[in-house]
Formats: C-alpha cells, structure tokens, sequence
C-alpha cells in the first residue's frame, strides 16, 4: 500500500487522543493543537472495511476552514465512504474524526452540524417546496416567524422565490436540486456536504449549477466538501482536490498542482489527456526513448541508468511541415499523422512517430482544408519545460 502521508498534510494528535477509549474522548471532547484548530475537518489514520473489502486505506487528511475541496475519483474508490464517515453515516474501522478541532469519531451525525445535498435530492415528495426547506428548521424548534424568514432567504438564494408552494414533481430536475441546496443552506451549517449533486443533470444546467454552488460558497463562506466523478466540475469549483484511487488518496492539491504536476500515472491519465514516454536516464538531463532516440528530461537528480517515465500534455506539442523552423529547446521527433478529430474548439491529431511512438496533440481548430490529413509527413515538438516527470 502507498504511504498516505506523503501527499498529505500530516497532523498532529496528543497520544491520548488517538486511544482506542472512544467512551472516554466521547465525553471529553478535548480541544486539540493549532492546526486541528484552524481546520475544520481533521482525519487521522481513518480506515473502513466492509467485512474483507477495504472501502478506505488508512488515510489522513485535512479540511481548511471556508476551503472548497472535492473528492474526486472513479467509481468504487471510497468518495461517498469518505463522506459518510465525516457525516457519521457510517463508524470508522480505525482513527479518528476532528471537527473544529474536537474529536467527534463518536458523536451521532445529527449532532455533527453538517449539511448534506444528494444526487437525488431526497426531496419529501408530498411536501411544498417551503415546507421542504422547512423541514430541518422545524425540527430544531425555531419559531414560525423566524422558519417563515429563514426559508424565504435560502429560496432567494437559490433562484426560487415565487416556488414556495409547488411540490417537487412541478419542478425541472435542477430546481427540485436547488430545493435541496436550500433545505441545506437554511440552518447555515459550519459544513456542507455534496454528493455528485448535478450528476443528474444534463450539461447545460450542471454548468449553470456549477456557477451557482461557486458563488453560494464565496456568499456563504461555509466548508463544502464535494463529491465527483467528473473531472472538469473539480478543476472549476475547487480551491484543492482530493484524488482518489482504490480506497487511497492518490494525490491532493490545488487544481493547478493536479494538472501540471501529477504524482504518477494514474493522476496523469485521470486528469486532463496525456502523452507517456517511458526511457532510461543516459547522464546530464538526457534519456534514450524507443528507437534508440534521445530526449532532454527536467530531471537533475535522476540517476544515470535509472528507468523513468515521463509525461507531456498533448496540447504543449506542436506539430508543424518538416522543414519548418523550431525553438532549440524543444525535443523533435518525426512522423506520420495517423488521424485528426475535430471536436470544435480543438483538433486532436494522433502521430505515428519514426522511432515508434504514439504521440497526441491537441491544436487550436483551422477550417477542414488546414487541418494536418492522415498520412502527412510532420514534426512533433515540445519543450524541454513542459515535460513532466512521474512517479513509476
Ligand atoms: N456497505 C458496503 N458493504 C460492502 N462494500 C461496500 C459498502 N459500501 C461501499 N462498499 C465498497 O467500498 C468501495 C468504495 O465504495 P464507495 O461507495 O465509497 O465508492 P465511490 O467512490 O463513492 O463510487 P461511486 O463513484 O460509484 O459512487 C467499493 O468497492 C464498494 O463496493
Ligand atoms: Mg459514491
């Protein structure tokens, strides 16, 4: 298993706090060191297995006060398990959960003071759309007249003054989500958590609800944690993104990190398209790829002999005529276009290098007449400082 630790914050926890006695941290909800303070959520050494399936690797991460981080990471790689263990949904197998700094691994989830949207809304069906956003309201007791002013500004914020006595089958799919985002922004919890909300939307209205849950945050302040299958939606709504693999977090960063900086393969593949090329170090910056060519790699400390595996973003390669000028610092392979699609912004055209390679890239669209055709003869470059390199 990969060490957790190393690609995220690492926190620490007084001895005490970290005993098995969860009676005793239940009743002593001890206030722990700075940084659990200045954070919102705290995970430490947090597992879950379901019987022999490990749904979560022990993992330790941490939620930024106000920040917007998103779970992101294919299907089965322990999001939603992560959610419901800081939602008290589901017990840990091991650890330890921190909210505002005081340990909550045992408290019930309706005592935690956080918020959830789902994917499908889990909306009262025979409800209005006020009493829906009612509901949590008046099961806290508020008074009628502060249920009456709270409800009419989370619909305001939402975009659903007018709807109040509709019932959800009289809505389109995303405003029966924004109900829920109201019912969840009435009693203005410390956290909000959201499960794939605009997974059943279609393209259109996700972007639009992508906006607005943007905006609700920097309005509100609040922490959200969003969960997401969808790369774009991540890299558009979060201040870091926490990417999952197989019950692990396989890296953790700003968006920007995520994209320009993957830790490995899996992140390079899963974020954005990319072009790999493994090779072997050759001395001073060099390494021999197929056909016995040799590229220049950003890679100071690699040991000579050392196999490494390298990646660079498809649109970072340019393609020109093979007797066209280029930058000295760019590495130059020639080919043979094996095909180009053209799906409006950009072009994407496949090369079929001499020595062997596939390599893509991705160019602004020309007219069908200037596109590179199949069979041309061409020029793939790319510079030295757009090469990234990965851990095997
Ligand atoms: N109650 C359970 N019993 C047994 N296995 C479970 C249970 N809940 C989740 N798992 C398993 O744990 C793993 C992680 O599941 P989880 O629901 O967290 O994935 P996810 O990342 O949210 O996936 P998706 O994108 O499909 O929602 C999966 O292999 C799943 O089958
Ligand atoms: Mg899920």
């Amino acid at each position: 298993m990969i060490s957790q630790t190393v690609y995220t914050e690492t926190i620490s926890v007084p001895s005490s706090a970290a005993s098995p006695n969860r009676v005793n941290r239940m009743h002593d909800a001890t206030v722990l060191d700075e940084h659990l303070a200045t954070h919102a959520i705290a995970l430490k050494s947090i597992s879950k297995s379901f019987g022999s399936v490990t749904a979560l690797h022990q993992t330790d991460l941490s939620v930024r006060k106000g920040e917007f981080l998103t779970l992101l990471g294919p299907s089965g790689s322990g999001k939603t398990t992560l959610l419901n263990l800081i939602a008290g949904a589901i017990g840990p197998t091991t650890g330890v959960i921190f909210l505002d700094g005081r340990d909550i691994t045992s408290v019930p989830p309706r005592e935690r003071g956080i918020g959830m949207v789902f994917q499908n809304y889990a909306l009262m069906p025979h409800m209005t759309v006020f009493d829906n956003v009612a509901y949590p309201l008046r099961a806290r007791h508020h008074p009628a007249v502060t249920i009456r002013a709270k409800v009419m500004e989370a619909l305001d914020r939402v975009g659903l003054h007018g709807f109040e006595d509709r019932k959800p089958r009289q809505l389109s799919g995303g405003q029966q989500q924004r109900v829920g985002i109201a019912r969840c922004i009435v009693y203005s919890p410390a956290i909000i958590m959201m499960d794939e909300p605009l997974g059943a939307l279609d393209k259109n209205l996700r972007e639009q609800m992508m906006g607005e849950i943007k905006r609700l945050h920097k309005d509100l302040g609040t922490t959200i944690i969003y969960v997401t299958h969808d790369q774009e939606e991540a890299l558009y709504m979060s201040d870091r993104i926490c990417l999952m693999s197989m019950g692990q977090i396989a890296q953790l960063g700003t968006p920007d990190e995520l994209y320009f900086q993957p830790r490995n393969r899996f992140v390079a593949e899963f974020i954005g398209e990319s072009n790999l090329i493994s090779g072997r170090i050759i001395g001073d910056g060099q390494m021999m790829i197929a056909g016995n060519r040799s590229i220049a790699v950003p890679c100071s400390g690699c040991v000579e002999g050392s196999d490494l595996l390298i990646m660079i973003r498809p649109e970072k390669v340019q393609i020109s005529g093979t007797d066209e000028p280029f930058k000295e610092d760019s590495n130059v392979l020639f080919g043979e276009v094996a095909g180009s699609s053209f799906i409006g912004g950009m072009t994407r055209v496949a090369v079929n290098t001499e020595n062997g390679l596939n390599v893509m890239a991705k160019l602004v669209s020309d007219r069908a007449e200037s596109r590179p055709e199949p069979g041309a003869r061409v020029r793939v470059c790319w510079s030295s400082s757009d090469v990234v390199v990965l851990e095997k």
